[in-house]
């Protein structure tokens, strides 16, 4: 992926960062889902009372864009850190690996961990959710999800 798109969708997801609604960890997360035709879906994460609503900024993107109709996914950018202060790597959860898992081609997929706009390290799916369970088990190829 081009340099310039990776440093567009960290800022991005850094920009989330703000709308984060964690008054429980108040660990604050962003994130920026690059669909295939170019658009770029945000997230943010949005803790609840009863704690088990609890949504990560990676599922609150994806569901956006599946809701508003896209399918196709090239990557996703997350950042995260306690009070929004980046101080490392945020890695995606089991749960938000597993949505990925069901719109995007593991072996495509591309997910940016940022600690800043020039410290960033890429990874595909597969290497993050290895012997993945997805569509193609249940006989729907990952390429029928899109439109
Ligand atoms: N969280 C995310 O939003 N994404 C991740 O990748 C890891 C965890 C959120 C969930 C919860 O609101 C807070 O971070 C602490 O777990």
């Amino acid at each position: 992926m081009e340099q310039g798109t990776i440093r567009t969708l960290i800022e991005t997801a850094i920009r989330q960062l703000e709308f984060a609604y964690t008054p429980y960890s108040h660990f604050k997360v962003g994130a920026a889902l690059l669909a295939e035709d170019g658009t770029v879906y945000t997230g943010c994460n949005i803790e609840n009372a009863a704690y088990t609503p609890c949504n990560c900024a990676e599922r609150t993107a994806f569901f956006k864009a599946v809701s508003e109709g896209a399918r196709r996914f090239r990557a996703i950018c997350i950042v995260g850190g306690m009070e929004g202060k980046l101080a490392g790597y945020t890695a995606p959860c089991g749960v938000c690996r597993q949505v990925m898992m069901e719109f995007c081609d593991p072996e495509q997929f591309e997910i940016i961990l940022a600690a800043s706009p020039d410290d960033y390290q890429v990874y595909r799916l597969k290497a993050l959710l290895p012997l993945g369970f997805g569509p193609d088990n249940l006989g729907n190829p990952t390429e029928t999800r899109g439109r």
